[in-house]
């Protein structure tokens, strides 16, 4: 059992993951900078190329309850069900590139460096890095400055 109470969010949130094709569940919940928590888990589909990631879910449901610009923390645990109904697994799960750009986005808004949490599935082990050290030089909505 993981100390911190947001990383047994998102370990609970992949427990509603629909991944019937990779077998892998992920799972994110998102903190806002008032304390607010939103979930959200993968979700594929049939047609492979258009699942979605755990963390793009919790995005959208972040931008319901408060907005991306008060998100202030992010935490992920993928791995498979085990045999007690809950998720399990070794490795920590970071978020991929296209979920780092979509934090990314969030963390350029608000002016703040959104720590993300990655578990693994047993929440036993964590990486805890900002987004900007997971996604350096990264281009956001500032990047469009010059735009005319
Ligand atoms: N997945 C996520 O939900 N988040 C990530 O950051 C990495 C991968 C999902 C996508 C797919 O449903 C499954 O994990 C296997 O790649």
């Amino acid at each position: 059992m993981s100390r911190d109470p947001l990383i047994e969010q998102a370990r609970a949130a992949a427990l509603k993951a629909y991944a019937p094709y990779s077998k892998f569940s992920v799972g994110c919940a998102i903190e806002s900078v008032d304390g607010e928590v939103v979930l959200g888990a993968n979700m594929e589909n049939a047609c492979y190329r258009l699942g979605i990631c755990a963390e793009i879910s919790a995005l959208t449901a972040a931008r319901q309850a408060f907005g991306l610009d008060k998100v202030a923390r992010v935490a992920v645990a993928g791995g498979h069900v085990g045999s007690n109904g809950a998720l399990a697994g070794a490795s920590p799960v970071t978020p991929c590139g296209g979920c780092r750009q979509a934090i990314y986005e969030a963390a350029d808004l608000s002016g703040l460096d959104i720590e993300v949490i990655s578990s693994n599935g047993d929440g036993t082990e964590t990486i805890v890095r900002t987004i900007r050290t997971l996604l350096p030089d990264g281009f956001g909505p500032a990047s469009l400055a010059d735009a005319g």
